[in-house]
């Protein structure tokens, strides 16, 4: 029995159909191009389901060879390790045929097509409860894990780093927690990394940048560290690192993203410092979002490059100066929010396109404008200290001072250097955003990428 690839790929990709265009897509089709029928299929998403494979399994199956073997003891472990299991999904992980098991899948190894092996677990939704043993790692095979939607907690073995050809990692919307799990960064194969709606802390690692990720979700952790200055050397099509507790500024580094980058969301953490120019060179970027942060200064003009935008949110920051004509003219716009800034001119071009974009400027300091801040808090000095933008980057060192030296004047006062995070710490505290809800993995800000439902019962004819 085959199933068609386009159809796997749909069932198991973590990828929201709608990127179809994507830099994301492509190249998962390119990872899953090699031409092998994928038989002995098994999802078994109802606790009633039965392989209709089962006579053919029962009259063909060789006994489990040793990688089959690894795989079953490794499932053994984790259903072990599993407390809660409220839809008895895993009541059919029993006997030698892992294959038949919930969730597990099998299709020929990719270095010998005559064996099959554990290709992927996708435990999406099922609610189990647990934590994941060390024997994890023997699921070598496994090229996708999804178990997006569970409460899995504690901290990720080890182990993780032994699935050698893992190329998607869905951990999202459990309660794994501990620091950014190293493991991670060891998985050279991994494309699609997505660890939002848990409780991991602390700084990130910069070598998590250097990766060749296609997809990135780490919002709605503890995340604490600044983003690190290679930030822009992950190439992925989409990043979101919203509702974390991120400091320092947006890196530079990020125009190093134009070839690939879709979508970015920042919002909602405690980053500071201006809009970097280089997002303007971000052609290829259909959504912007960075609210809910101390950014400041105005708005760059490279950002009048931006062709493909159809979703920039500015809201809820510190910018100041004046929403130009380019930036309601943006080609692709459909909506544009610079809502809760101290923006002090609009151009007519914003509220004449009103029909088909989406417009929204209360609560800054427009004058004549109905909904806007108070004018003693437009007439504050409005965070001084961070206004100051467009000046050298950090890294380029500066000249020894000289008896005349103008920087000296427009410079914020220097700063002790941070031990390895290069970037300035937050100068007050957002509130956190509420704790997250399982069952339903709530959206982001727009983002078009969602982790995929579980999939439903269509294989009852497989
Ligand atoms: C799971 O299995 C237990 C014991 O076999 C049974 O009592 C329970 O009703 C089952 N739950 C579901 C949701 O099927
Ligand atoms: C998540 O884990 C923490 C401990 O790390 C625990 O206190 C909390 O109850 C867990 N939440 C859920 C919903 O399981
Ligand atoms: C426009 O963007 C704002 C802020 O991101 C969002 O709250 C709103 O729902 C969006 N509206 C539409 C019609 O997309």
């Amino acid at each position: 029995m085959t199933l068609p690839l386009l159809l796997l790929l749909l069932l198991l990709s973590s990828f929201a159909i709608s990127a179809d265009s994507s830099a994301a897509s492509r190249r998962l089709l390119h990872f899953f191009s090699f031409d092998f029928p994928f038989h002995a299929f098994h999802f078994g998403f109802e606790p009633d389901y039965e392989p209709v494979e089962s006579h053919e399994a029962v009259v063909a199956a060789p006994p489990p060879h040793p990688r089959l073997q690894r795989a079953h003891s490794a499932l053994q472990a984790w259903k072990r390790a599993i407390v809660s299991d409220p839809t008895n999904f895993t009541s059919n992980w029993v006997g030698d045929d892992v294959c038949s098991y919930n969730g597990v899948f099998c299709a020929p190894a990719l270095d010998d097509p005559s064996l099959h092996v554990v290709a992927g677990v996708d435990l999406n939704g099922a609610g189990l409860a647990g934590r994941l043993p060390d024997e994890i790692g023997r699921l070598a095979d496994a090229a996708i894990l999804h178990l997006n939607s569970n409460r899995f907690a504690g901290p990720l073995p080890d182990t993780l780093s032994d699935l050698a050809l893992l190329h998607e990692l869905d951990l999202s919307n459990n309660n794994f927690s501990g620091p950014f799990p190293q493991s991670v960064l060891r998985l050279a194969g991994l494309k699609y990394l997505d660890l939002r709606f848990n409780d991991f802390h602390g700084p990130l690692p910069p070598e998590l940048f250097d990766r060749d990720l296609d997809a990135l979700f780490l919002n709605d952790n503890r995340f604490d560290s600044c983003i690190p200055e290679n930030f822009g050397n992950i190439k992925a099509s989409a990043v979101v690192l919203a509702n974390n507790k991120f400091t320092g500024c947006v890196p530079r580094s990020v125009g190093r993203m134009r070839s690939t980058l879709n979508e970015i969301v920042l919002s909602n953490n405690e980053l500071t410092g201006c809009l970097p120019p280089e997002i303007g060179s971000l052609t290829r970027l259909t959504l912007l979002d960075v609210s809910q942060n101390f950014l400041s200064g105005g708005l760059p003009e490279s950002f009048s490059r931006l062709k493909d935008v159809e979703q920039l949110n500015l809201a809820h920051n510190t910018l100041v100066g004046a929403v130009p004509d380019w930036a309601c003219r943006l080609e692709r716009l459909e909506n544009l929010s610079v809502s809760d800034n101290y923006f002090t001119r609009v151009a007519s071009s914003c509220r004449e396109r009103s029909g088909d974009v989406v417009f929204d400027d209360v609560n800054n300091c427009l004058s004549g404008v109905i909904g806007q801040k108070l004018a003693a808090e437009c007439a504050a000095p409005v965070l001084s200290g961070f206004s100051v933008c467009g000046g050298l980057p950090r890294s380029v060192p500066l000249p020894p001072p000289s008896s005349l030296d103008v920087r000296a004047f427009v410079s914020p006062p220097p700063l002790p250097p941070p031990p390895r995070p290069k970037c300035v710490p937050a100068p007050r505290s957002t509130p956190l955003p509420p704790p997250s809800s399982f069952g339903v993995l709530p959206p982001v800000g727009g983002i078009r990428y969602a982790s995929p439902p579980p999939p439903l019962p269509i294989f009852n004819g497989y």
